[in-house]
């Protein structure tokens, strides 16, 4: 799906701001407007925002509602609405018509209200929002508070995982024109590099009637024009002298795409950014751009105070001053994808990514042919969003999955089948809880595991935890013989705590445990990558084992470093294959 953009054909300018909202009532009809109960911000999740609890823990159907005016020189345009993301259901209204819905909470999708809106006068857009997970929802919920060991129960709101299930209008919404009666839908782009010259295979799709397709290479001034046939056309750009899109060396290209008509007129125009980089993964090496890389850096969150799950460009530029400072050069997209700002934002920077798909802590024990289906749905909409990123170097279908069941078999080959004909160009993974009893790992290309020796096992007794690390690695490669990925270690660390000799919850503890696994895993040649759970506390669900939220943070909620943060800048200053 394009992002939207300004360009010869193309405007937008999005609905941020003040919204009415209201908590559905029994026979009450909202769809063209109401009464509302409070103001609320978008983008933003709600839940964060009022005194009253029920707001707080409010799943159930809630309203928003904005009216907008379309200026005159509107007329004759094609006009889309577009939602970033809305966690976790919606359902559109325009001037009291059903627009159409959407289900998971991470993607965007939009509708073409160039029939419905009205110009000049206020139209009102109506959104139906609920957070009411279920068996068949990807993040699972409200599974009777059951669990699996090692996974999660006993929480209120009663989710399986462990992060707060914040609703809202999390994403921009933002109305949109494009060509009037050609207009591009959907571009692919796949690089190589043949010696000092990028390759860049690229697909168009498009509706309406064009006689050709013109692509502009701005950075080298390189034009070119290809046929159209059926919606589609296909281009290959190279690039002598190629600048490489790598870790802190962000060097991006930009393609002005242009559908033509017979006389060479401009139907529409949207301009492709992308990055000339190769991941592959060799025997025991994750390489990019024919290097091995080492994965440093962390499991996240899209969280912060007040705000909750709402895009925050200065949260986001703060958190890449801190990965930078730091030196991480990768983060998981955990667990769920993140805004499209944020990877746009890692592309700039020259940070990697691990994307991940909404669906944290499947339970076979509940699993449906529908939560396949949606599931399938949902890594589709992730891998079609983000694979023109050169920042995504591999695909995660899913964290933390009972996957030591027979039944993971089928569903997990399922996804990595979708996948992998999604995108042929990248490694994919499925991050497992399940150590060696895993049952699903056949299907992906690097073996990626969440471990915390030291904390929910040997808890207070490093040596001990690295000792367990030690033999639990070892054995899973031994029996996948893959590279291994530890995509999650950490301890629960108060800011501020303090023991000598160091004891769980402290400050000491933290940096102990966690440098000293490290040790472990700089030991293992077939490790290619530490990922610290978390970067930064985060709120989760109410329960008697968190205190305010996860506090497995490198750095507070507030961002600022605990003591672990000097230990690690200072390791992280020389990456594994410098
Ligand atoms: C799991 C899970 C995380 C969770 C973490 C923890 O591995 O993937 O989402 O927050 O453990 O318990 O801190």
């Amino acid at each position: 799906m394009l992002y939207p953009q300004r360009t010869l054909t193309r405007s937008h300018f999005d609905l941020t701001g003040i919204w009415d909202l209201a908590r559905e009532r029994e026979g009450v009809d909202y769809t063209a407007g109401f009464t509302p109960e409070k103001q609320v911000a978008v983008p933003g999740s709600f839940n964060d925002l009022y005194v009253e609890e029920e707001f707080r823990t409010w799943m159930k159907g809630i309203w928003y509602s904005y009216r907008f005016s379309i200026p005159a020189f509107f007329k004759g345009e094609r006009v889309v609405l577009r939602f970033g993301a809305v966690s976790y259901r919606a359902a559109v209204y325009l001037n009291g018509k059903l627009l159409g819905s959407h289900e998971t909470g991470y993607t965007p999708f939009e509708f073409d209200v160039t029939d419905s809106i009205q110009l000049g006068v206020d139209n009102l857009v109506c959104v139906r929002v609920d957070t009411i997970l279920s068996a068949e929802t990807v993040p699972m919920g409200n599974l009777s508070n059951k669990a699996e060991p090692g996974q999660i129960g006993g929480q209120y709101p009663d989710t399986p995982f462990d992060f707060f299930p914040y609703g809202g209008l999390h994403r921009p919404v933002s109305v949109c024109t494009t060509g009037r009666t050609a207009w591009l839908d959907n571009v692919s782009v796949t690089t190589t590099v043949d010696g000092t010259t990028g390759v860049v295979g690229l697909t168009g799709k498009f509706n309406g009637r064009a006689a050709q397709a013109e692509l502009h290479l701005i950075e080298t001034g390189a034009t070119s024009h290809v046929a159209v046939a059926d919606g589609v056309f296909n281009a290959a750009l190279s690039i002598a002298q190629v600048k490489l899109w790598d870790v802190y060396q962000p060097n991006l290209y930009n393609v002005r795409i242009r559908l033509l008509d017979a006389a060479g007129g401009v139907l529409d125009e949207y301009v492709q950014r992308f990055g000339v980089r190769t991941v592959e993964v060799t025997g025991n090496r994750l390489l990019l751009n024919g290097r091995p890389v080492y994965l440093q850096g962390f499991g996240r969150h899209e969280d912060f105070p007040i705000i909750g799950k709402g895009l925050n460009h200065s949260v986001n530029i703060r958190d890449h001053e801190l990965l930078k400072w730091i030196g991480a050069n990768s983060y998981r997209t955990t667990h769920y994808p993140y805004s499209e700002e944020l990877i746009r934002l890692a592309e700039e920077q020259g940070i990697l990514l691990v994307g991940e798909a909404p669906a944290v802590s499947i339970n076979f024990d509940y699993v449906t042919p529908r939560t396949l289906e949606t599931h399938l749905q949902a890594l589709t909409e992730l891998i079609e969003r983000d694979r023109n990123s050169p920042a995504v170097i591999m695909w995660s279908v899913a964290n933390e999955a009972t996957s030591d069941r027979e039944q993971a078999r089928p569903y997990f080959k399922a996804l990595a089948e979708r996948a992998r004909a999604l995108d042929s160009t990248r490694p994919i993974t499925m991050v497992t809880c399940k150590g060696t009893e895993d049952k699903v790992m056949e299907y992906f290309d690097v073996v990626s595991v969440n471990l915390y020796p030291g904390w929910y096992h040997l808890p207070g007794q490093v040596a001990g935890a690295q000792e367990d690390l030690r033999i639990i690695l070892n054995a899973m490669h031994d029996k996948f013989k893959k590279p291994v990925f530890i995509a999650e270690f950490g301890a629960d660390t108060i800011a501020g705590q303090h023991s000598l000799p160091a004891e769980q919850w402290s400050e000491e503890y933290q940096t102990d445990l966690l440098m000293g696994l490290i040790e472990v895993m700089r030991g293992c040649d077939f490790v290619i990558g530490e990922h610290i759970w978390n970067f930064a506390d985060f709120r989760t669900a109410q329960n008697f084992y968190r205190v305010g939220g996860n506090r497995k943070g490198v750095f507070t909620r507030e961002r600022q470093p605990k003591m672990i943060a000097r230990f690690l800048k200072q390791k992280w200053a020389v990456g594994r294959y410098a």
